[in-house]
């Protein structure tokens, strides 16, 4: 019900306003040293809410309960594990950076947290479980801050990671958001489709995942979504495997708007990625090719685009006639 909800807002925002605070504390020096050793300035952290959850057990619990929440209201907020026993509380997020998810309002629904040192306990980012206010299927990192840029620029630029999303925006394309841990699904294509445009038709969605193998697959994973979304998809991925964070710090705000600049579509890097896998110079590469990348090109729903793909494909494998991957994709 709507009381309950409003209290667990409320305990998210006093729960942010913590950790900001936190972040100035001595005790936090190894949390600000990562984020300038990352090229997030105070300024930047202060934009995007960035804190940090201190480390022993109960400093977040001991504030909230100061503040009047039940025991019963915290289990909810997602913000403490149990122990065994399932009837203590404890912090979740311990002796790491905090970032505040904030839904498209701008109010706090969730964290993400992250480990400052490699030999830390836990996985390196630890996030907010489904709560009532957390869902994570739809949950865009960002999406306070870029759903005007998205709208006036008819551009979604899907990023993997929530400095990524910093690193976006402070080099320029304040169009970036980040799932936050998953897949980027159904639940979130109607969010980017309601930014995009009133009809869901137009606009333009552009993955920007890692160049390693995990957001490779990412990426391909989003060739077997809803088609009409897919046929105004772009990736763009950086060959030498850095994510958009690394780039502006080794390039700055150029390499970023490079990256974004050189997307294609979702349909071209599926199937070159495809390709990529065999040795195309030889007879036998080029046959394993084509009976590979066939199945491919067969998934794109659109005749006329099914057919412009064959012929492109004919091109990339060197085969003088384009019927003969018509065929191979009819027959896939
Ligand atoms: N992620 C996660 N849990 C992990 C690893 C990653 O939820 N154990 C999510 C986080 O949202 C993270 C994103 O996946 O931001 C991208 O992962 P990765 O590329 O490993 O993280 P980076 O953001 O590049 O990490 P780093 O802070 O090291 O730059
Ligand atoms: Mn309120
Ligand atoms: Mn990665
Ligand atoms: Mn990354
Ligand atoms: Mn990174």
């Amino acid at each position: 019900e709507t009381g309950r909800r409003q209290r667990l807002l409320d305990a998210h925002k006093i729960a942010a306003e913590f950790f900001r605070d936190q972040l100035l504390s001595p005790a936090a020096a190894a949390a600000r040293q990562f984020l300038s050793g990352r090229g997030f300035d105070r300024a930047a952290a202060e934009q995007f809410g960035i804190g940090f959850a201190p480390q022993g057990w109960d400093a977040l619990l001991k504030h909230l309960r100061g503040r009047g929440f039940t025991d019963e209201e915290l289990r909810l907020t997602g913000m403490f594990s149990t122990g065994n026993s399932g009837d203590r509380l404890f912090d979740r997020f311990r002796g790491r950076l905090i970032w505040p998810i904030r839904d498209i309002a701008g109010e706090t629904i969730g964290f993400g947290a992250r480990k400052l040192f490699d030999d830390d306990q836990g996985p390196k980012y630890l996030n907010t479980p489904e709560t009532i206010l957390y869902k994570k299927s739809q949950v865009l990192y960002g999406i306070d801050l870029a759903k005007k840029a998205i709208a006036k620029d008819r551009q979604l630029v899907v990023v993997e990671g929530y400095t990524d999303v910093m690193a976006c925006h402070l080099s320029g394309v304040g169009t970036a958001v980040a799932t936050c841990g998953t897949a980027f699904g159904e639940d979130h294509i109607k969010v980017a489709r309601r930014l995009l445009s009133d009809d869901g038709t137009g606009g333009e969605v552009i993955f920007t995942f890692d160049g390693d193998a995990a957001g490779q697959n990412a990426a391909l994973k989003a060739f077997s979504l809803d088609q009409r979304f897919v046929a105004q998809t772009f990736v763009a991925v950086e060959p030498s495997g850095k994510d958009p964070n690394d780039l502006r710090q080794s390039g700055g705000s150029e390499a970023v708007q490079a990256l974004i600049g050189s997307r294609r579509p979702l349909f071209e890097f599926a199937i070159r990625s495809t390709l990529a896998k065999f040795d195309l110079s030889t007879v036998e590469g080029r046959v394993q090719g084509l009976r590979a990348a066939a199945p491919v090109v067969a998934e794109i729903r659109d005749g006329s685009t099914r057919v412009g793909y064959s012929q492109e494909l004919a091109g990339w494998l060197g085969i003088a006639d384009p019927n003969e991957v018509l065929r191979a994709v009819n027959n896939a």
